[in-house]
């Protein structure tokens, strides 16, 4: 009965010795076979990473002639950058008949030593191999093409195609699926930083491109390339998963996971820690394989802006400014105007205890600005959503301050929410050259005097 047809790539199983040297043995069994070594290739030897491999397409050539296409990588363990001296194939025992034969080339060249079968002393009762040897294969031989023709004996036994040379039963390699996750730990930040489906395919194509490029570039292969994938990203997580060949595989990579998570990918969303983020803590997981948490929290900018001693702490009054600034064109067109937006915090957020908790107006805005720039700023466009909008001239506090400022305003909490305080510059300057520290500060006062509040809060253009 002809056995099953298996996929040609898969029914073949290339084992390379460090140092072992082949056996010519009979076929007529002068031993017992141990069954020591139950699985392919079926004596001890470390089954590591190596530079060898067989690439997955084989050519039948016609004439029982099959031909495979050597792949030789450079790595970096202890089995890898060896010469390559034999090649095994586990083979159904059918084969083992006398007068079958069979040869070997490489590049054409018939190999220096026949191919032979054989019954591997160590193997289970039955369990059989098909050996090439004296290959005189090595790194430089990336390419090489190597042939064997499988001959029948007198009377047509033995295997003639490679469908008949299945492998017995091989270790389950356990391949090892697993998913990269970035999370936001929760907190008490408004408005809440959310994943959004643009974020969510950024984070998954970069991570996703890393992770695959080291793997190729260390010679592993995945079973599964990490990859994007919409149906894994959510407003508060997001995965990227992906397929090792096996465990070994995946702990190679781990170190490597561990520096980048923390450097590159807890931050892959975004050039960097900005307002939006401010508050919040990023931390990137694995769920199996390998075993990798890291986390890093985007912390405020601390400063003594507004300089006075005012309560400064963003959330102890009821307003806020959005850490989105917006930018559209000023009244000329070497002008530019950035808009500071500014809300009032839900009623169930919970304000910081104090006096201010109960403040319900916003008086006067002040911004840390540069003032050796002042010339820059061209004026000041105020908004609110009752759709007033009126212009004021550029106003400076004390020489030294560097606080730009718009004082007399009487807004509530209803001409607050969503009004615009929008500075006009110069084109020759951007919003983070004008801002002292790179993000703008803007500070809200509910009054003037030294007793006033002043939460102050940080936006960028994003
Ligand atoms: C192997 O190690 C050397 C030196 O440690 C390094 O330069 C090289 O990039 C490594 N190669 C691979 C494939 O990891
Ligand atoms: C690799 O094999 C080629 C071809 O057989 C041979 O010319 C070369 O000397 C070998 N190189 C090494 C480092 O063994
Ligand atoms: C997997 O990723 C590697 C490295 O980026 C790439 O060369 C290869 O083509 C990818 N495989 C698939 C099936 O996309
Ligand atoms: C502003 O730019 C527009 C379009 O580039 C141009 O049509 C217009 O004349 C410019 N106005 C001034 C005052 O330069
Ligand atoms: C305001 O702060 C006081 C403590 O000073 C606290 O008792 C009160 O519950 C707070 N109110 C709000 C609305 O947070």
């Amino acid at each position: 009965m002809a056995p099953p047809l298996l996929l040609v790539a898969s029914a073949l199983a290339l084992a390379w010795a460090c140092g072992a040297t082949a056996q010519v043995a009979p076929v007529e069994l002068a031993y017992t076979q141990t069954g020591a070594v139950p699985y392919f290739p079926f004596f001890l030897c470390a089954r590591a990473q190596a530079s060898f491999s067989l690439a997955p397409v084989v050519t039948n050539v016609g004439g029982g002639q099959y031909c495979f296409t050597l792949l030789a990588v450079p790595c970096n363990k202890t089995c890898c950058n060896v010469p390559l001296k034999k090649i095994e194939f586990n083979v159904y025992s059918s084969c083992l008949v006398p007068g079958a034969s069979v040869s070997a080339t490489v590049n054409g060249v018939p190999t220096a030593v026949s191919p032979s079968f054989d019954r591997p002393q160590d193997g289970p009762p039955g369990s059989s191999i098909l050996r090439v040897t004296q290959l005189g294969l090595n790194l430089t031989s990336n390419g090489a093409k190597i042939c064997i023709t499988l001959k029948p004996n007198s009377a047509g036994q033995g295997c003639t195609t490679l469908e008949q040379l299945p492998p017995s039963p091989s270790p389950p390699i356990s391949s090892c699926d697993m998913c990269i996750d970035l999370t936001i730990d929760p907190a008490r930040v408004f408005p809440p930083y959310q994943f959004d489906s643009f974020t969510c395919e950024i984070v998954q194509t970069s991570i996703s491109y890393d992770i695959n490029e080291k793997a190729a570039s260390m010679g592993l292969m995945l079973a599964q390339n990490f990859s994007v994938d919409a149906s894994k990203c959510s407003s508060d997580k997001i995965s990227v998963c992906g397929k090792f060949a096996s465990e070994s595989d995946a702990a190679q990579l781990e170190e490597w996971t561990r520096i980048q998570a923390e450097q590159f990918w807890v931050y892959s969303f975004a050039s960097a820690c900005t307002p939006v983020m401010y508050g919040y803590s990023f931390r990137i997981t694995t769920d199996k394989c390998m075993d990798v948490e890291k986390s890093r929290t985007c912390s405020l900018v601390q400063s003594d802006f507004p300089f006075c001693g005012c309560q400064r702490k963003r959330y102890s009054t009821p307003f806020y400014v959005s850490p989105s600034a917006s930018s559209e064109q000023g009244r000329t067109n070497d002008t530019t105007l950035y808009c500071f937006t500014l809300g009032v915090l839900p009623n169930d957020f919970a304000l910081l205890p104090g006096r201010c908790n109960s403040s319900s107006k916003v008086a006067k805005v002040e911004i840390w600005a540069n003032e050796d720039r002042r010339g820059k700023l061209r004026g000041f466009r105020l908004s609110t959503p009752d759709g007033k909008t009126r212009w004021l001239s550029p106003s400076w506090g004390d020489k030294g301050s560097n606080t730009a400022k718009v004082s007399g305003l009487t807004w509530n909490r209803a001409t607050a929410n969503g009004a615009e305080v929008c500075m006009e510059l110069k084109n020759d300057i951007s919003l983070q050259e004008f801002c002292v520290s790179n993000v703008c500060s803007i500070s809200l006062f509910d009054g003037h005097s030294s007793k006033a509040c002043c939460p102050t809060y940080q936006s960028v253009v994003a």
